[in-house]
């Protein structure tokens, strides 16, 4: 094991505790009352949303809480729902939070409260890293799903509409922490309501009563916790609609009927898509032209799980960044599943190809434990060299594709029907989605519909739109030698090199738009091992007829990959063709999608670890329930992106 990198300071809140009390500097204020913190939470919180009453009633509730804080109305939320919501139902709770409490502080809490330790061991075992962004995680066996908003409360929710029944309003003080209880704040709280939905907060502020009154709601002064005589509780009594910055990427909510759907595509994203379908109950169907699951890209023998960080992209970067530590939590439940190991999880070694990785964490404030970079006394002596810049992903690793495939579609159990058929056409009739054959035969019927197929994507009618290329990718198998075995973490730089798996290392991958040939390539391997050899100096013996795969990769021309719903092109067209005109977004309706169908596609170079964020995107999709990202980030991996692009620059139809 590599030592030094785990020794980290990471960015969490600055929390004093006194007298066993937490209490922020940084608010000059305490996180919970002194007299009975827990019993005011439970009655300020639970009990005046009628909670327990409520998700008896209920399949999916969603929960809203400004100030997530220690997790301790969460941790009390869960106790309530575990005890009287009905086994089928869901429970959303999205906990917003500025500045995330260390799990450490988190545990010393837990201590307080033995009889609540079962719920807070569960929300550390799933507590992200403090990046920000959205991180959804499950608890209490998939029936519950936090959604970690790391960021500002306004940023959490301004272009969004959660759809939220119960609010949680649980700022420090609002005369101490006027950020989490402005006008604005209201706002966006009214518009990610729904009618009638309740909220309740221990203040009485006249300023929180009266900015909640012009925000839409009919707000009370109910009596207060214990020797409080007053706080607030307060109903959302009519619709409050926004308007919308890019009314275009607007999705319908879904009306789906029954809980049945087919995937065309048994890799990656497919199955990721079948697998978290099955796991909420639905019956999938996964079509692929194969026999078998991994045919094709996902077939590729050995990958990193790595996010992909851009500096001039903040909605990428936390997209992947997000992504990264969602496929680590699905990859960490999937592999305890199954006894074979498929991931391998010890950290992956960076070599900085442009300078840019230095940057790119003080850009994003990313944690050690996420990203660092490596001291010179820290790299290991394979990786010396002078002048290089390396940095280390504590918590990626590597992991092998075909066998993760072949997990999800076991872990889907007798909720996964598999077809094999070559998918060419589909077509919406009677509010059905028909998947035909190349004979035009209907092979499956479908409400719901997922492509997934891969660079497949560009031979489907209503995705051939979509400017997606197939890019080979060439891998080398090295066989180990007495100098590789001492390599004990993968390393990525303008390739990459796995440790040794059953004696081969895998070294990948060439990266050609024009070579289109299935087999090995003998220019593409002397390749690898030139890179292999400059990367690491010495460190493997090249034998001559290495083996390896050939495999193509589906790319985006943004490099991003394409996931959500399908817009209707001709529906677009006459809504958005005047776009270049530069008219303000207002003047423009919501955008139409077809309904039922979707794609998780564009996967490129990091489908293991793109894809299982985008299979949830997708399920949240169908369902109705608020969504595992920002809106920021749905908007960019939207497929109807390349049609507002070329709309705005009047390059429509393309020329
Ligand atoms: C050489 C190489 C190295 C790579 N290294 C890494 C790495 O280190 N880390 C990483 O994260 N990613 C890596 N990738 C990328 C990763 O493998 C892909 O992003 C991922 O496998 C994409 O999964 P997918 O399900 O979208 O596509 P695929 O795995 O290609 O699956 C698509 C499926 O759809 C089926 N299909 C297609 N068209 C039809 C049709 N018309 N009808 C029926 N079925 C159809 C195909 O048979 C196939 O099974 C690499 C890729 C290559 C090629
Ligand atoms: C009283 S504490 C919340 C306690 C928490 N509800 C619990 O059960 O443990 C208030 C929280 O609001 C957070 N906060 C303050 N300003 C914020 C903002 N602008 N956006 C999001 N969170 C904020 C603080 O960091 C703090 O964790």
């Amino acid at each position: 094991m590599f030592d030094g990198i785990f020794d980290i300071a990471m960015k969490y809140a600055e929390i004093e505790w006194r007298e066993n009390q937490p209490y922020s500097p940084e608010y000059d204020d305490i996180y919970y009352s002194r007299e009975g913190g827990r019993s005011e939470s439970e009655y300020v919180f639970v009990n005046q949303n009628h909670l327990q009453e409520r998700c008896k009633l209920v399949d999916q509730f969603v929960i809203a809480e400004t100030g997530f804080g220690m997790g301790l109305n969460f941790v009390l939320t869960l106790k309530a729902w575990s005890e009287s919501a009905n086994k089928n139902s869901t429970l959303h709770y999205i906990g917003i939070e500025k500045h995330p409490v260390s799990p450490d502080d988190i545990f010393r809490l837990s201590e307080l409260f033995p009889d609540l330790s079962g719920y807070f061991e569960e929300l550390l075992l799933i507590y992200p890293l403090p990046v920000e962004g959205v991180h959804v995680r499950t608890l209490l066996g998939g029936r519950v799903y936090l959604h970690l908003q790391f960021m500002d409360v306004v940023d959490a929710l301004k272009h969004q509409h959660f759809n939220v029944d119960a609010w949680y309003l649980d700022g420090f003080g609002p005369a101490k922490n006027s950020g989490l209880w402005s006008e604005q704040v209201f706002k966006c709280i009214a518009q990610n309501s729904k009618t009638g939905a309740t909220l309740s907060t221990y203040t009485c502020a006249g300023a929180v009563r009266r900015g909640l009154t012009s925000a839409g709601f009919d707000v009370k002064k109910v009596k207060g916790y214990g020797r409080k005589r007053e706080m607030i509780f307060a109903v959302a009594a009519k619709p409050c609609s926004v308007s919308s910055k890019s009314p275009w990427y607007d999705v319908q909510p879904s009306e789906i009927k029954n809980k049945t759907i087919t995937i065309i595509g048994a890799g990656l994203a497919g199955l990721s898509v079948a697998w978290f379908f099955a796991q909420r109950g639905w019956q999938v169907t996964v079509i692929d032209r194969y026999g078998s699951v991994a045919q094709e890209a996902s077939g590729n023998p050995a990958g990193l799980v790595l996010p992909r960080l851009s500096l001039d992209n903040k909605s990428e970067s936390m997209f992947y960044s997000s992504a990264f530590l969602y496929a680590i939590n699905q990859l960490d439940k999937l592999q305890s599943q199954t006894s074979e190991q498929f991931w391998f999880k010890n950290g992956v070694f960076s070599i900085d190809k442009n300078g840019k990785t230095g940057a790119v964490i003080k850009k994003y404030n990313y944690p050690e434990s996420f990203i660092n970079t490596v001291h010179e006394k820290d790299i290991p002596a394979y990786l010396a060299c002078e002048s290089r810049e390396l940095s280390f992903y504590p918590l990626a690793g590597w992991a092998l594709p075909e066998k993760i495939c072949e997990a999800m579609a076991k872990a889907c159990g007798n909720k996964l029907a598999r077809l094999t058929a070559e998918v060419h056409d589909i077509n919406h009739v009677d509010g059905v989605w028909q998947i035909l054959n190349a004979q035009g035969e209907t092979v499956m019927t479908s409400e719901v519909v997922v492509v997934a197929n891969g660079v497949g994507v560009s031979e489907i009618d209503k995705t051939s739109y979509l400017p997606v290329s197939a890019v080979r990718g060439q891998m080398t198998a090295v066989p180990i030698s007495e100098t590789s075995a001492q390599l004990e973490h993968a390393v990525s730089f303008d390739a990459y090199v796995t440790p040794q798996y059953n004696g081969t290392h895998y070294v990948g991958a060439s990266y050609s738009l024009h070579e289109k040939s299935k087999d090995l390539l003998v220019a593409d391997q002397e390749d690898n091992l030139l890179r292999l050899e400059k990367a690491l100096p010495g460190l493997f013996s090249h034998p001559d007829n290495l083996n390896g795969r050939v495999g193509f990769r589906a790319v985006s021309t943004d490099r991003i990959p394409i996931i959500g719903q399908i817009p209707d092109e001709p529906a677009f067209k006459s809504l958005y063709k005047d776009l270049h005109h530069g008219k303000p977004a207002e003047h423009y309706k919501s955008g139409q999608y077809l309904p039922g169908l979707y794609v998780s596609a564009a996967h490129g170079s990091r489908g293991m670890c793109s894809c299982f964020l985008s299979a949830e995107i997708i399920v949240s999709m169908v369902e109705n329930s608020p969504t595992p990202v920002s809106k920021e980030v749905i908007d960019i991996v939207n497929p109807a992106r390349f049609l507002i692009r070329k709309f705005k620059r009047n390059r429509y139809p393309d020329r």
